[in-house]
């Protein structure tokens, strides 16, 4: 049995690639991508997996052809849809970070729905990151704290550390706990605009293995592996 750990990330990275190498067409990698995420949740449904923040869609994404953009919202779409039972089947809530005012109404639907139908689980919380971009989420937040012109005290010091606060309440992760674990598939060794406030901390593990070969014997050595580190945070 693991340890308990209460905040994994992902960047599921490596789909296209994948179906390159099997002669397919980058959708076909999607979609066993999209297959992978009730893999790996449900697994972490089992183990003492606080949360799952899974990075699905970037804010950079968009600039990708309109057909593989296209593509990839129908299978968010029918995704949500399928996997509902799964949710309420294993007492794991649903959260999406990021700006989805972006998707269609049908879409923004689908996830306020499933969010609000499963909030009261406590198993997991699942948390897509979709049309998600830490520049976007920091930039929104300042702008709710702008609107709000909050009163900061004349000590710089203090104001600064009030501020950190607000700042972090006006995150779309405003009450997750911080990233204790980031795991990239796919070979790249880069954070691609994912969680730069939440994972200041967080132990980073990078892997080949494309997202949908990534399994769960390989998430249980790399959690095995994080739970032998030391984290100083900055201390001694
Ligand atoms: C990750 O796989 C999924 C999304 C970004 C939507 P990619 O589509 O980036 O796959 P590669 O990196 O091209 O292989
Ligand atoms: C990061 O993967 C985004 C997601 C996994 C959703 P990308 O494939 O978009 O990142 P880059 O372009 O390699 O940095
Ligand atoms: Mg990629």
């Amino acid at each position: 049995m693991l340890p308990p750990l209460n905040h994994l990330a992902i960047i599921m990275d490596g789909n296209g690639r994948w179906a390159q190498l099997q002669g397919k067409p980058r959708q076909a990698g999607h979609k066993k991508g999209a297959s992978n995420v009730r893999t790996i949740t449900n697994w972490c449904a089992k183990h003492d997996i606080g949360y799952l923040t899974l990075y699905a869609f970037s804010t950079e994404n968009w600039n990708r052809p309109k057909t593989e953009v296209d593509f990839l919202m129908k299978l968010l779409e029918r995704y949500l849809r399928d996997e509902a039972k799964t949710y309420h089947d294993n007492a794991i809530r649903f959260r999406a970070i990021g700006d989805i005012d972006f998707f269609s109404q049908p879409l923004k639907h689908l996830i306020l729905d499933l969010e609000s139908s499963t909030s009261h689980y406590t198993n997991l919380t699942q948390t897509l990151a979709l049309n998600y971009g830490s520049r976007n989420e920091i930039t929104r937040a300042c702008r709710k704290i702008v609107l709000a012109s909050p009163k900061l005290s004349d000590d710089p010091q203090e104001a600064a550390k009030a501020l950190e606060s607000t700042l972090a309440n006006a995150l779309d992760t405003a009450d997750m706990p911080d990233v204790d674990l980031l795991i990239r598939t796919g070979g790249e060794q880069r954070l691609s605009n994912f969680l730069l406030w939440q994972a200041s901390y967080a132990e980073l593990a990078f892997t080949q293995t494309l997202w949908p070969d990534f399994n769960i014997n390989e998430l249980a050595r790399i959690i095995e592996e994080f739970h032998s580190r030391t984290r100083r945070f900055g201390g001694l």
